[in-house]
């Protein structure tokens, strides 16, 4: 038939499948067989009980399926929408501040570290290790001002066989800590060469993203030439917008002639379907219109929200304006870099909004686990190539035992079926429980020694 992928069939895995869809939350399918093409795509899905047909379809042997054990399943690699990998070396630390002082304070003095590169590969290979042996298997990472430094972090996630967006941080402004920071030239011409020089690696799965720090930190010039630069290269743009009330009100001071937060980024071309702006917890009504219309997407970061009391995010709002919307860990303004645990303030923080409003629509695991995976892969634009398994999508998957020896999840018999299996591994599990992970096909947990 037509979508008959050209590539051969490399692995194929019998088993429960669990996964969200663009019209359900979460969809499973009991005993499924899926089938990946030498190229890492999904090439077919279909029922485990069509083996025989399927592998005379498909030439492949019916002997060296992959099965699944009884509390196994698939699901999707989660997808971290916002990380600073750079602030990896103090998350857990240093949440005693509201924002703009814990940036000045803790942020500022650490990120000027990178600047060493022995420094910088010793803190990206452990973030990278951690987020994809914890399901991590599409990152969006802040680097820092550093060209070299953000360049080792791109070549580290290809090392490791980790999707990323990684951007080179610019900023132009620092009145607090001026040690940190770059020229208006420095900033444009160094994300010049870090585009280029990334680019030219030609890692399959590594991109680079335009990365304006927030507006605080960028002039008006800065941040113009930022836009033009994402819409030349049609590239990808991060940054953060309406985390706190006190910064809403600087964004206000520094840009008297914009009508919002929002409009700042707006008027410089910043807003694109290829955007993803962190927290965004006191956006207007007006403003997650802007959002809707321009197709730029919000990174929900609930444990920086609540660590740093920022705010709490109404994720329910914003899924009401249609705005695209993925879950962030937000390294280290938020103190953990799993996926999971930004599931579970998630949903603590829409509970929180149940506690004060008992009308409220609270989330259901079932929707974060949608935000956590195919969410996400929407927020960033990459969900043509990831977020669900759908054919023609490349192959990033968890393979989670809810029953791994040692592991934090007792099965008491109640017969329990796969979407309790899922539920208790969002709500109790860890990385003892994700047992194996793909990344375009390819098994990158357990890590191989590599010389
Ligand atoms: N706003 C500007 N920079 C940062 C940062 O590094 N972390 C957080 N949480 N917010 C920011
Ligand atoms: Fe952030």
């Amino acid at each position: 038939s037509s979508n008959e992928s050209a590539a051969g069939i490399a692995h194929v895995y019998r088993g429960t499948f669990v996964h969200a869809t663009y019209h359900t939350a979460v969809e499973i399918l009991e005993d499924g067989l899926l089938g990946v093409d030498t190229e890492g795509k999904i090439a077919f899905i279909g029922s485990g009980k069509e083996v025989d047909r399927l592998s005379q379809k498909w030439g492949f042997e019916a002997f060296a399926v992959t099965q699944l054990g009884q509390h196994e399943f698939f699901m999707p690699g989660m997808v971290d929408t916002h990380i600073h990998a750079s602030q990896y070396s103090y998350a857990g630390t240093a949440l005693d501040m509201p924002l703009l002082q814990w940036l000045n304070m803790y942020t500022f003095p650490v990120e000027a570290c990178y600047k060493d590169l022995e420094f910088a590969r010793n803190v990206y290979t452990h973030i990278v290790k951690r987020t994809l042996r914890n399901g991590t298997t599409t990152a969006c990472y802040f680097a820092t001002i550093h060209t070299d430094a953000s360049l080792l972090l791109g070549q580290i996630a290809n090392d490791f066989g980790q999707r990323a967006l990684v951007g080179k941080v610019c900023m132009d402004t620092n009145n607090f800590f001026p040690h940190y920071k770059e020229t208006l030239d420095e900033s444009e011409g160094e994300t010049n060469r870090f585009i280029g020089e990334l680019l030219k690696k030609k890692y399959p799965l590594v991109r680079p993203v335009v990365t304006p720090r927030f507006a605080p930190s960028c002039s008006a010039t800065l941040l113009g030439h930022l836009g033009e630069i994402a819409q030349n290269n049609d590239l990808h743009i991060q940054s953060h917008i309406s985390e706190t009330k006190e910064e809403v009100n600087l964004v206000k001071e520094l840009f008297p002639d914009y009508d919002s937060y929002t409009d700042v980024y707006h008027r410089h071309n910043l807003l694109t379907d290829k955007t993803v702006m962190a927290h965004g917890c006191h956006l207007t009504d007006g403003e997650l219109k802007l959002f809707r219309e321009t197709g730029a997407s919000i990174a929900h970061c609930p444990n920086s929200n609540i660590s740093l009391c920022s705010g709490m995010l109404d994720v329910r709002r914003v899924l009401n304006h249609k705005v695209k919307l993925g879950l962030g860990t937000d390294v280290a303004g938020g103190y953990s870099p799993s996926m999971l645990d930004a599931v579970r303030r998630t949903l603590d923080t829409s509970k929180a909004l149940t506690i004060q409003d008992t009308q409220y629509h609270t989330l259901t695991f079932e929707e974060v686990f949608r935000l956590a995976t195919l969410g996400g892969s929407q927020a960033l634009s990459l969900d043509e190539n990831t977020g669900n398994f759908e054919v023609g999508k490349d192959f990033d998957a968890l393979r989670v035992n809810t029953d791994a020896a040692g592991g934090p999840i007792d099965l008491i018999n109640h017969g329990e079926g796969p979407k309790v299996l899922l539920e208790k591994f969002l709500n109790l599990g860890d990385d003892r429980n994700i047992v194996e992970v793909y990344v375009a096909g390819k098994r990158v947990v357990p890590f191989v020694e590599r010389p």
